[in-house]
C-alpha cells in the first residue's frame, strides 16, 4: 500500500531517533511490499531560528496532507532558561496539536521482563504491570488563558473543560479498556477541582454505556503514589491534560526508560506519533539517545494505518534487541550501541527475523555482518 507520512525531526536528539524510525519504516516498507512517502517538515526552535515561526504554515500543510506524521522532540535550552522568551519552540507542538484537533493522546506502559532488573523499582512491583494512558491534549489548563500583569507580579493560566472535549476520549478509552482487561481508572483532583467534578460526573455517565467495564476514581496526588506502589493495579488511565504529562512521565519509570515509551496523538482527521521524551539537548549528535521510544512510535502509526502485522514486527525486533542487550546507553551501560547502530539492528531484524547466521557477538566490535 501507499501512504504519506509526514516527518518533523525537531530539536535536540529528534532528528537522530526520527532517522532511526524511518530505517524501521523502510524496512517494513521492504519486507510487505508498502510504499512510504516522506515528506520532511521543521518544527520547533530550528523552525524559530530558520523562519522566526515555531510552526511554519508549510508544516501544518504537509501534515494535514499526510496520512501520518512521526514526530522527534522539542525544545532547546535558550528558550528553558528564558521565561520571557516571547516565542517558544513547544508552542509548535502545541499549535499543531490544536490545529489538528489532536485531542487523544495514548501512552502505552509496560514492564519489558528483560528490562526488570535495570530499573530502580522492585521486580515483584513492576513486573506483568501494562496499561495504557489515554491523556487528553488540546483542552485544559496548557491552553486556558494565559495572562501576565503589567507590573509582572501576578500570573494566571485558566483551565476549562467542556463535556464534550471529555465525552470524545472518554468513549476512545473505554472502547479500549473492552479490548484490555477492562478496567478505566479516571485520575483526577475532584476534591479540590471544578473541571475534575465536570470529568467525574460525565465519565460516570458514559460508564453506563459500557457495563463490562469496572470504572474506579483516583484524585492524582494518590494516583502518583499508586503508580509506584502498585502499578498493575492500572489497566486504562482517562485523565486531563496536565495530569497525563505528568503521570505519563512516572510510569515510564516502570517501563525501564523514558528511552523507550512511544505515544500516538489522534483527532478525527490526523494522527501524530511520537515519543513522550523531550529533545534531551545533553545528549544532541553523541550518538546516545535511545531510539526505541521513537521506533515504537512508528510501530503505533503502522497500526494506525491498519498494517498491525507490521507494527508487531517492529515490536518484535524491539523486544529481541532488548534481550539480546542491544541498547543505548540508558539500558545497557557497560556495553552501549550507538543510536545508529540500535537502529540498524531493528530494521535488519524486521528484514531478515529468521535468520540464523547472525553473528550477534560481534556488533559490539563493529565486526557483524549484519549491522
Ligand atoms: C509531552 C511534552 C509536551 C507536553 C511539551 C514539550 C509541550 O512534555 O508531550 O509530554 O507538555 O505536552
Ligand atoms: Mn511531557
Amino acid at each position: 500500500m501507499d501512504f504519506n507520512i509526514a516527518i518533523i525531526p525537531g530539536d535536540g536528539i529528534g532528528p537522530e531517533v526520527t532517522a532511526q524510525a524511518k530505517k524501521a519504516l523502510e524496512a517494513v516498507a521492504d519486507e510487505y511490499g508498502h510504499h512510504f512517502t516522506y515528506t520532511e517538515a521543521m518544527m520547533g526552535a530550528c523552525a524559530i531560528d530558520a523562519t522566526g515561526n515555531p510552526l511554519p504554515e508549510e508544516t501544518l500543510d504537509i501534515c494535514e496532507a499526510s496520512d501520518a506524521i512521526l514526530f522527534g522532540a522539542i525544545g532547546d535550552p535558550k528558550y528553558d532558561n528564558d521565561p520571557t522568551a516571547k516565542v517558544r519552540p513547544e508552542q509548535g507542538l502545541l499549535r499543531l496539536r490544536k490545529s489538528l484537533g489532536l485531542f487523544c493522546n495514548v501512552r502505552p506502559v509496560k514492564a519489558y521482563e528483560q528490562l526488570i532488573d535495570n530499573s530502580p523499582l522492585k521486580r515483584e512491583i513492576i513486573s506483568g504491570a501494562d496499561m495504557s494512558i489515554y491523556r487528553e491534549l488540546t483542552g485544559g489548563i496548557y491552553f486556558g488563558e494565559k495572562h501576565l500583569s503589567d507590573d509582572g507580579q501576578v500570573a494566571s493560566d485558566g483551565c476549562s473543560y467542556s463535556v464534550e472535549e471529555i465525552t470524545r476520549i472518554a468513549h476512545l478509552a473505554f472502547k479500549e479498556a473492552q479490548k484490555r482487561r477492562k478496567k478505566l481508572t479516571l485520575v483526577d483532583k475532584a476534591n479540590v477541582l471544578e473541571t475534575s467534578r465536570l470529568w467525574r460526573k460525565t465519565v460516570t455517565e458514559i460508564a453506563k454505556e459500557y457495563p463490562d467495564v469496572a470504572v474506579d476514581f483516583l484524585f492524582v496526588d494518590n494516583a502518583a503514589m499508586q503508580m509506584i506502589l502498585n502499578p498493575k493495579q492500572f489497566d486504562v488511565i482517562l485523565t486531563e491534560n496536565l495530569f497525563g504529562d505528568i503521570i505519563s512521565d512516572e510510569a515510564s519509570v516502570i517501563g525501564g526508560s523514558i528511552g523507550l515509551l512511544a505515544s500516538a496523538s489522534v483527532g478525527k482527521e490526523n494522527a501524530l506519533f511520537e515519543p513522550i521524551h523531550g529533545s534531551y539537548p545533553q545528549a544532541t549528535g553523541k550518538g546516545i539517545a535511545n531510539p526505541l521510544a521513537s521506533i515504537l512510535s512508528a510501530a503505533m502509526l503502522l497500526r494506525h494505518l491498519g498494517l498491525q502485522e507490521e507494527a508487531a514486527s517492529i515490536e518484535t525486533a524491539v523486544e529481541k534487541s532488548l534481550e539480546l542487550g542491544f541498547s543505548t546507553e540508558d539500558l545497557n551501560p557497560k556495553k552501549p550501541l550507538s543510536t545508529s547502530k540500535v537502529g540498524d539492528f531493528i530494521a535488519d531484524y524486521i528484514l531478515n527475523p529468521e535468520d540464523t547466521n547472525r553473528n550477534f557477538k560481534n556488533i559490539h566490535a563493529g565486526q557483524s555482518t549484519i549491522i
